[in-house]
């Protein structure tokens, strides 16, 4: 089977083609027009996508050295992300399924990152038989669920204000790293240390109320967001400067070890051996050596999704579609976008 993937949900517009369940190509346009305003501005995320989706959709076909007329099945984000992005993507890839007459398969953004470990890239990696604690971090979200392997999900855990990635995001910014700082962040402290300053840690065993954490795996980031502010106004500019790495080792720190912690508790409070991290925030270095770390120890198996299909992209779209597709979930024609509508798909939230 080849499906083309569309995705458009936030500020990357790509296109994918897989054949046999193997990515063929996979392009991705990230958008540099929102950097001067700090984050992605909606309506010109749309507006690019506009401007860009046929051609990366051409682009996506070409590599894949296949035509548009030997396409079986045409998968796109349905939501959620930001309205308007969506449904470029999502219209246009309808359009196109009518036009081939193919069928269609919207796919939800947040569940297309769970399974992108799972993209087949060269050597077949499919999910594991049973069950798998799944750990998605993001710009947008952090979630953790337990994914079964008839492709249903029940989340376990969320952040209760800020994701993961906006902690990076905003305490980089207040660093004064440009957006998005997670990738900044990341290069700074592979040279700073992690001990230099404990910033708090939220619902865990180490948070100064430790009696909060009693297998409560949702997270907390907002606290650390203030704690940093604070601690900052504190600090003279010579110093920040002087420190800088220390200082982002230190907050990189604080966020990874939060992620480790509930991931691998919800998968040994559950007896599940295999664990897999998805989201953007699961490109970063200290977060991938850190969970590998934990998993050993713990003899739980970890999949880690490769470092281009971390961050948006269409190949985790395509490859979702082509496992529902597998399972015989119906395609559909007609769908409408769902910007908050998170996990209608397949999956129960509790
Ligand atoms: O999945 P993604 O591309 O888009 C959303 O759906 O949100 O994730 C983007 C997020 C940003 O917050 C960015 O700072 C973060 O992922 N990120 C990282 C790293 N690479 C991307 N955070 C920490 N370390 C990284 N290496
Ligand atoms: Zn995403």
């Amino acid at each position: 089977m080849i499906i083309l993937g569309i995705e458009t949900s936030c500020d990357e517009t790509s296109a994918a083609v897989l054949s046999g369940g193997r990515v063929c190509s996979n392009v991705v346009s990230s958008q540099r027009c929102h950097a001067e305003f700090g984050g992605v501005v909606p309506e010109l995320a749309s507006r690019e996508h506009e401007r860009l989706i046929v051609s990366i959709a051409e682009a996506a076909i070409t590599e894949a050295n296949i035509t548009k007329n030997e396409l079986d099945l045409i998968a796109a984000t349905a939501g959620p992300g930001l309205i308007g992005a969506v449904m470029v993507g999502l219209s246009f890839a309808q359009g196109m399924a009518y036009a081939l007459d193919l069928p269609f398969m919207p796919v939800n953004h947040i569940e297309g990152h769970i399974f992108s470990p799972f993209i087949e890239e060269g050597a077949s990696h499919r999910p594991p038989e049973g069950a798998f604690v799944s750990l998605t971090v993001s710009g947008g979200h952090t979630l953790l669920s337990v994914v079964q392997s008839d492709l249903s999900y029940e989340v376990i855990g969320r952040t209760l204000d800020d994701a993961a990635g906006e902690a990076f995001d905003k305490t980089g910014k207040m660093l004064g790293l440009a957006y998005p700082a997670g990738p900044e962040i990341d290069r700074l402290a592979s040279g700073g240390d992690p001990a230099f300053h404990e910033f708090p840690r939220a619902l865990t065993s180490h948070s100064q109320s430790s009696r909060s954490y009693r297998g409560n795996l949702d997270f907390s980031f907002s606290g650390l967001k203030t704690s940093v502010l604070t601690w900052l106004q504190k600090q003279t500019p010579e110093f920040i400067e002087k420190h800088l790495a220390d200082i982002a080792a230190s907050i990189q720190h604080a966020i990874v070890s939060v992620l480790v912690e509930k991931t691998v508790a919800a998968a040994r409070t559950r007896r599940i051996g295999a664990v897999a991290i998805a989201g953007g925030v699961s490109a970063n270095s200290a977060l991938r050596r850190a969970m590998k770390e934990a998993c050993d120890r713990s003899g739980i198996e970890l999949h880690l999704p490769g470092l281009r299909y971390s961050t948006d992209n269409a190949a985790m779209i395509a490859t979702l579609a082509g496992l529902k597709v597998r399972r015989g979930v119906p395609t559909e024609r007609n769908y409408s976008v769902a910007p908050y509508a998170s996990f209608a798909a397949g999956g129960r939230s509790s």
